[in-house]
């Protein structure tokens, strides 16, 4: 009884003067349960500053359920695709870290604690599919040797620009910083093997490409897969011959 007295008031001690400091500005990063003190909260949360019980818990530290509790029904995150993974990863200290400042950015992407993650996920048995389905095994260049692990593609399926024809694994091509590729070259608009990067519109393989596109481009004996004989490289509304062609 009385240890757990001492413990009470040892930790309202602890809070009160943090709070003092955070208060003041004069803060650190540091330890929750050493008493150590850490810096502002983010401007999203600064409500929360004189209550740091909504997010810790003592001994456990940052108690996911609490963030839970007050952000479960964002029904849009876990609608689009690369955030879905919310609806069931936990952890989310890994990525959503505060104490950063006043304009500190919660939103940001951490894809190395997403790898470890996924592995941890992996070696435990009772994670779902889904959430061991994050990982997978290559060797890749352009991304960290832990982001490597990832199945980028789901998670970015959607953002797929090369409509499956480059494969699933991004990875081999793309770092997570950018989807740019700085280093990329475009092949010459002289080259004759478009389709092997780029798929025609459905349109294409319909009527639609006699009755309408043929004639604008002004072909006659092409087939859809000879795209370079009324495309060029800088848009696709860029007509061999034609010029912008303008959609109604
Ligand atoms: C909006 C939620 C939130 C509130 C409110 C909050 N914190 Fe934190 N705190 C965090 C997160 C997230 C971390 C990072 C934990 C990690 O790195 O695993 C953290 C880390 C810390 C740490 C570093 C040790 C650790 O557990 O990792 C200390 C110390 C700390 N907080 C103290 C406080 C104090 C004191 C208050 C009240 C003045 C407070 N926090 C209010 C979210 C919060
Ligand atoms: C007492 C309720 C409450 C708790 C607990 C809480 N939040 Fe929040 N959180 C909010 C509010 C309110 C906002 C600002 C409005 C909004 O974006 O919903 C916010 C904003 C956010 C944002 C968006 C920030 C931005 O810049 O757009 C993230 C990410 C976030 N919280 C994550 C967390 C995490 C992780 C935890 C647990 C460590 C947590 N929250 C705990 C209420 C809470
Ligand atoms: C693997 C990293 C990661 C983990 C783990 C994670 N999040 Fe997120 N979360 C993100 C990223 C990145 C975004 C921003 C997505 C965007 O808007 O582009 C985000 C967005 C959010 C937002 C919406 C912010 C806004 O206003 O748009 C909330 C709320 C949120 N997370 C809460 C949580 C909670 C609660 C947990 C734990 C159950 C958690 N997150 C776990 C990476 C993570
Ligand atoms: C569990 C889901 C998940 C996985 C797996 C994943 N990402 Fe992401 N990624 C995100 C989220 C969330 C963001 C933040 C932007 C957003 O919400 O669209 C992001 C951002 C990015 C960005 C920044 C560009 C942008 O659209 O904002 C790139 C590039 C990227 N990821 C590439 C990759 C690559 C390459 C892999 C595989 C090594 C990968 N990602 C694996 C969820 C994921
Ligand atoms: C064989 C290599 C390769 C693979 C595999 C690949 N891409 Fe790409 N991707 C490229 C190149 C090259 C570009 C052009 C980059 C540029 O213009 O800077 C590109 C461009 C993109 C862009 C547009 C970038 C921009 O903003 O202009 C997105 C989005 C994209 N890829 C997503 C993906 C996704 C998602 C996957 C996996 C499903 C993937 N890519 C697989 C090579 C690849
Ligand atoms: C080695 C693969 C490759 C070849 C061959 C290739 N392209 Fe591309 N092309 C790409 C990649 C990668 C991108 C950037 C991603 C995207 O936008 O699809 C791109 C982008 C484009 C764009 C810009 C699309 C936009 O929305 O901004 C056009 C137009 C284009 N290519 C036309 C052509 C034409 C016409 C040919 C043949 C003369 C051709 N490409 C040959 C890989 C290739
Ligand atoms: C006979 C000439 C011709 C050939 C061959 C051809 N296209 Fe087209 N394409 C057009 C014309 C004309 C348009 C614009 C009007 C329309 O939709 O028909 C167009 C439109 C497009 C668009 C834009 C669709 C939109 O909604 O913005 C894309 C993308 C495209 N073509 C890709 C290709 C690719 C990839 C190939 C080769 C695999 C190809 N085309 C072969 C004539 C052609």
């Amino acid at each position: 009884m009385k240890k757990k007295a001492i413990i009470l008031l040892l930790l309202i001690a602890v809070v009160s003067v943090a709070v003092y400091f955070i208060g003041s500005g004069k803060v650190s990063p540091a330890d929750w349960q050493s008493g150590v003190l850490p810096g502002k909260l983010s401007t999203a949360h600064a409500s929360l500053e004189t209550n740091c019980a909504s997010c810790h818990t003592p001994v456990k530290g940052i108690d996911e359920a609490k963030c839970i509790s007050c952000h479960a029904n964002n029904t849009a995150l876990v609608q689009r695709q690369p955030t879905a993974f919310h609806a069931n990863i936990g952890n989310c200290a890994t990525c959503h870290t505060e104490h950063q400042g006043a304009n500190a950015n919660l939103r940001v992407m951490n894809h190395e604690a997403l790898a470890t993650l996924g592995e941890m996920f992996l070696k435990d048995e009772k994670a779902s599919d889904r959430l061991k389905a994050l990982v997978m095994h290559g060797s890749h260049p352009l991304v960290s040797a832990q982001e490597a692990k990832l199945d980028c593609a789901s998670c970015h399926g959607t953002k797929d620009k090369h409509q499956g024809l480059f494969g699933q694994d991004c990875a081999s091509c793309h770092a997570t910083a950018q989807w740019t590729i700085p280093a990329f070259q475009h092949p010459s608009v002289l080259s004759m093997a478009c389709n092997q990067c780029h798929q025609a519109p459905p349109s294409h393989y319909m009527e639609h490409f006699e009755m309408v596109s043929m004639k604008i481009a002004g072909q006659e004996n092409v087939i859809v897969s000879q795209c370079y004989k009324c495309h060029q490289t800088t848009s696709w509304n860029d007509i061999k011959g034609v010029g912008y062609y303008k959609h109604h």
